[in-house]
């Protein structure tokens, strides 16, 4: 692997994907033996396929949150919980992962920006309630209601809805001088942009690296392309900051 040199005065922002989850046992969306080569996306991950079928939308969830509760952080959470220490306020990160394996490792402040996979919410906007911590596998047939009356719904982010938490991810992107992608296609937006973002505006050239076994599908914006698998390159790269 390249040497890349790391300075004190560095802010990193580390964006994350299904793919630093993969060896962990939780599957990726795209790819051979993808999500979304099982289902398709507009029957379970849109507010319109929660209207249409909520069980179908539930029974979905429900099986995530089991295949999830199996799963152990890997090597690659574990080095990023370790650097997030060593680094304290100069480390950002955020994942487009709804599984909570960066927390299970150590990391703390870990912005969800699809939202999280063991919480809820009314799906009224409106309701005073908040979003909940919650690990209940729903089988089908008695869903959760809210008191206002609004059903319960998972709290993550689905297709035609805002990312969470942008405004803070964007101010991380103008502050950070290093950014690190690791597992993700590069192909959903806004996350796909980030590397471009973070480039945006700066005085100084910011060094972009991306990490996974292929090349995503905006690879032409990163400097550094390292080719492997997460817990092998991620421990190594943040290793080599020290
Ligand atoms: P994808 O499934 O699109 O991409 C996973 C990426 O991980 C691929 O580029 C793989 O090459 C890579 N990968 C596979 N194994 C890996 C490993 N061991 N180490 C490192 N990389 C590996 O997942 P995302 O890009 O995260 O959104 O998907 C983005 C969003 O699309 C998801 O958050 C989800 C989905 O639809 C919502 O549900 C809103």
């Amino acid at each position: 692997m390249q040497k890349i040199a790391l300075t004190p005065q560095d802010h990193v922002f580390v964006l994350t994907g299904a793919g630093i989850s993969a060896e962990s046992g939780i599957p990726t969306f795209r790819g051979v033996n993808g999500l979304w080569e099982k289902y398709r996306i507009e029957e379970l991950a849109s507010p319109h396929a929660f209207d249409r079928d909520p069980a179908l939308v539930w029974r979905f969830y429900s099986w995530r949150r089991s295949v999830a509760k199996s799963c152990c952080p890997n090597a690659a959470h574990v080095a990023l919980a370790g650097f997030q220490k060593r680094l304290g306020e100069r480390f950002f990160i955020c994942t487009q992962n709804v599984d909570s394996l960066h927390e299970q490792a150590g990391a703390t402040q870990v912005v969800h920006m699809h939202g999280k996979l063991f919480e809820s919410r009314c799906e009224r906007r409106n309701c005073n309630t908040a979003s909940f911590a919650d690990g209940t596998e729903y089988p089908g047939d008695k869903l959760p209601q809210c008191e206002c009356g609004g059903r319960i719904r998972p709290n993550i982010c689905w297709f035609g809805e805002t990312p969470h938490h942008m405004d803070t991810v964007m101010a991380a992107l103008a502050r950070c001088s290093v950014f690190v992608s690791i597992g993700t296609s590069g192909v959903v937006e806004p996350a796909a942009s980030f590397v471009a973002f973070a480039q945006q505006g700066k005085s100084k050239p910011v060094r972009t690296i991306y990490v996974g076994p292929e090349e995503p599908a905006n690879v032409h914006m990163f400097t550094d392309f390292l080719k492997g698998k997460a817990t092998e390159v991620v421990p190594r790269l943040l290793g080599s900051w020290k």
